[in-house]
């Protein structure tokens, strides 16, 4: 067990864990690692230990906490504003989900498919149009979800410069004041798109909560906008980033990438064992409210837990040769969705983005290949969701 890993760190490839974290491969279940500010907490790496704990009332998600663990600099800012669904706990929780959970079903997502395809069609026709190369977050990994979250929400995507830019900023901030500011101009933004779907009614999910929770008294502006934020920014930048750095890891392994043309029919199971080898949302947060014991150690109330998803869906415990990339294998029990109480809500909208896109691209694209050195595209830094910055591309 190592007292001295710092947390979080840059990959070093784009789809490993940092190799600064192999200490706390071998320290599995749990370790302690240091964050930015000096501060120790623990880091869950085991899958059962993550399980567990993610399923345990006991561990909070109350960013209000004082004891709630900072990660980064401008985590900071993140703090000043309740975060709806994910900055809350049991009841209050359970009834924010429940409004939203006939809207994010398998069935509601499944007829969102082909206005899905249509989007990623629309799109690479346009590559295709101004090819035969593309930066591919800005010509498709980023529009497709965003797009459809817009759909979804019932938010103009003309708008989606503004939106796009302010979740950047609230994602990565860098400073804190950023954060607390991009925070403010999609509450700002939101609150007023708010306000004219009252006066002028829409199709979409913010319509259906207006018109089915907010007039009728159940929840007020601010917590509607609340729970608007979190879904605009998690509908589009964590999809984004997994058609990007999936994109770019298949192109890293060729033999893979032939398997899958060869049998489209894998690209559900291959969506999620890439969910599983990727791991972006790499670092969960969460402090203790009472003593918890779990792994052979005690985690006393008042302690920051992190979960780290990228070492914790490579246990070799639950996934035989971990670190190969394998379309074959059971991989749906990874924990890259997260688990408990908080598993992501979004989740099948996400794999049927990341199936309809990925399957598109290869299959229109054929020649579909990296234009740049692949040691020198840029990717996203630690502390934020893992993805790539660019991604020039050709066919
Ligand atoms: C591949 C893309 C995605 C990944 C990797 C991802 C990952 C995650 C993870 C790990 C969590 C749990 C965080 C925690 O427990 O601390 C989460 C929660 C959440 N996700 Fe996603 N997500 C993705 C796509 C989406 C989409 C498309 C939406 C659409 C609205 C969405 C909405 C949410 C919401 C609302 C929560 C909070 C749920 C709650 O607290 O009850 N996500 N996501």
């Amino acid at each position: 067990m190592s007292e001295t890993v710092a947390f979080p760190q840059d990959r070093t490839c784009p789809y490993h864990p940092p190799a600064a974290y192999e200490p706390l491969r071998q320290g599995r279940p749990l370790s302690r690692v240091t964050l930015f500010d000096g501060r120790s907490v623990w880091v869950v790496t085991g899958h059962a230990e993550a399980r567990a704990l993610l399923s345990d009332g006991r561990l909070s998600t109350d960013r209000e906490n004082a004891a709630f663990p900072t990660p980064t600099k401008r985590f900071a800012g993140l703090r000043l504003r309740r975060t709806a669904l994910l900055g809350v706990d049991d009841p209050e929780h359970n009834t924010q989900r429940r409004m939203l959970i006939p809207s994010f079903t398998l069935k509601r997502t499944a007829d969102l498919r082909p206005r899905i395809r249509e989007t990623v069609d629309r799109l690479i026709d346009e590559m295709v149009a101004a090819g035969p190369r593309a930066e591919l977050v800005s010509a498709f990994a980023l529009p497709v979800p965003s797009m459809v979250i817009c759909a979804l929400l019932g938010v103009p995507y003309g708008d989606h410069e503004f939106f796009e830019g302010q979740s950047r900023r609230l994602l990565r901030g860098p400073e804190a004041a950023d954060v607390e500011d991009a925070r403010r101009l999609l509450d700002a933004y939101l609150g007023d798109l708010v306000e004219r779907k009252r006066r002028e009614p829409g199709e979409g999910l913010l319509d259906e909560l207006i018109a089915r929770r907010l007039e009728t008294g159940e929840i007020d502006v601010e917590e509607l906008v609340s729970l608007a934020v979190i879904l605009l920014v998690a509908g589009h930048e964590t999809t984004a980033n997994m058609i990007s750095l999936g994109t770019f890891t298949l192109l890293r392994h060729p033999e893979q990438l032939a398997e899958l043309r060869a049998e489209p029919e894998l690209m559900p199971t291959a969506v999620e064992e890439l969910m599983r080898f990727l791991s972006i949302a790499d670092g969960m947060l969460r402090v203790a409210t009472e003593d918890i014991e779990v792994g052979g150690v005690t985690v006393r109330a008042d302690d920051g837990v992190v979960f780290s998803t990228s070492v914790i869906n490579r246990d070799g415990q639950v996934f035989e040769e971990p670190d190969r990339l394998d379309w074959h294998r059971p991989s749906r029990h990874h924990l890259a969705f997260g688990f408990g109480i908080h598993q992501c809500l979004g989740q099948n909208l996400a794999r049927a983005e990341m199936e309809i896109a990925l399957s598109a691209l290869f299959e229109r694209l054929p020649g579909l290949r990296l234009a740049a050195d692949p040691d020198r595209i840029p990717f996203k830094p630690g502390d934020t969701i893992q993805g790539m910055v660019e991604l020039p591309v050709a066919w």
